[in-house]
């Protein structure tokens, strides 16, 4: 019950240092960490009516549709004051851009929203990523995944418990490439200070707001010696501004922290990253607690925060099945709930998903068992 109660408290203050760094837009120079408590304070201001909070829905592509049907029967049956503005968008449909300005628009209006992954092709010429896209607009920067071993799933490593922070909106998504000469492909990756700085600083307030104790810099500085160094010489200035506060802070080369990962993950605490490291991080990071299906994560901004699961996997191939594992779109509307200011309700649901797996009686099939989506959404509700 002990273990039970650290992993649930754990997506409790994740939720709630990612609501602290929604502040008003500051200058983007280096502050010193005395004026970190100011600073995070402010609780932004959702579209409410009547008590009740307005979201933005986007279920996306794949599995979607299944996994936020999940979290609306959830809500439906705790009577959470959670209302729906619904945007199918998807990365599928033709025509599809009319419905995303739509979508956009009620994120800016709500300010919070939930989503599933919106299909992106990889034919040349295709569409660009309507998820790349929205984190860029809504200027959502820092995308959080926490994956901690979780009471009652056997795993191969144990007391597993770190945080991948992400930088969101730049680096290799750029999504500026060109064929400079046929045979000859450029593709931009952009880094700057300001975006390196606001992200490194994310995951320090992150880790003293979480009582976490070290800050990994993951990087390729050795060949990318002023894209990665610019990120990693950012990293080092900030880290000793916490230098006071007990944070202590390394780095390591990316393909190395793989490697440290698979064989020793339990020396990460707290990782900050560029943006394709973090996808692929978290990937690995999902693999090692119990895959995709069960890893929440989410995207913040100083005006907007946008709730997803961490892995952000489309998963057309389990797509109608029944098969797909609801249980991180779960715990990623519950970390939102704490955003809206819904404790209770992000408490009772994220503590009612915890029991499901602990007891091991209903798992769907990515987890070793038979259950269907429904039966372990179910689940969550027999047990509130
Ligand atoms: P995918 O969608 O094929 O998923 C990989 C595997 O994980 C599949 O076998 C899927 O069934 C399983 N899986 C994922 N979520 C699950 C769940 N909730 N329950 C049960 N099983 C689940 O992976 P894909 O599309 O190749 O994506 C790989 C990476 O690419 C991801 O990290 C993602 O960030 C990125 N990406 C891909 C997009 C795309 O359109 N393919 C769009 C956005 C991001």
């Amino acid at each position: 019950m002990a273990a039970l109660r650290s992993a649930f408290k754990t997506a409790g203050v994740t939720a709630n240092a990612a609501a602290s760094v929604l502040r008003p837009a500051a200058p983007q120079v280096l502050r010193p960490a005395s004026t970190l408590a100011a600073a995070r304070s402010s609780r932004p201001a959702t579209t409410k009516y009547g008590g009740v909070s307005v979201v933005t829905l986007c279920p996306g592509d794949g599995i979607g549709v299944e996994l936020t049907d999940s979290v609306k029967e959830i809500f439906e049956s705790l009577n959470v004051p959670v209302e729906w503005e619904e945007f199918n968008v998807s990365g599928e449909t033709h025509g599809s851009e009319a419905l995303f300005k739509e979508a956009m628009e009620s994120l800016r209006r709500n300010k919070v929203g939930l989503k599933g992954i919106f299909f992106t092709p990889i034919e040349t010429g295709s569409h660009n990523s309507w998820n790349v896209a929205m984190r860029q607009q809504l200027d959502i920067y820092a995308s959080l995944v926490i994956c901690k071993t979780l009471p009652g799933y056997p795993t191969r490593h144990k007391d597993v418990d770190f945080a991948i922070i992400r930088e969101n909106t730049e680096g290799e998504y750029s999504g500026l490439e060109h064929q400079s000469y046929p045979g000859v492909v450029e593709s931009l990756k952009v880094s700057t200070k300001a975006k390196a700085e606001r992200i490194t600083r994310f995951a320090f307030d992150f880790a003293l707001k979480n009582g976490r104790k070290k800050v990994t810099c993951v990087h390729k500085a050795n060949i990318m010696k002023l894209g990665d160094g610019l990120f990693l010489n950012t990293f080092r200035e900030v880290a000793k501004e916490y230098e006071s506060s007990g944070i202590a802070s390394n780095d390591m080369i990316v393909d190395n922290t793989s490697m440290q990962l698979v064989s020793k993950p339990q020396q990460f605490d707290v990782m900050v990253m560029p943006n394709l490291y973090g996808n692929i991080v978290s990937n690995i990071g999902a693999a090692l607690v119990g895959g995709p299906g069960i890893v929440p994560g989410c995207n913040i901004g100083r005006e907007y925060a946008l709730y997803e699961p961490g892995c952000r996997h489309v998963a057309k191939d389990i797509m109608g099945t029944g098969k797909a594992n609801p249980a991180a779109m779960i715990l990623s509307s519950t970390m939102m709930l704490r955003h809206l200011g819904l404790d209770t309700q992000a408490n009772q649901i994220a503590e009612s998903v915890y029991k499901v797996i602990q007891e091991g009686k209903v798992r769907t099939a990515d987890m070793g068992g038979n259950a269907k989506t429904q039966d372990f959404t179910a689940a969550v509700i027999s047990h509130l």
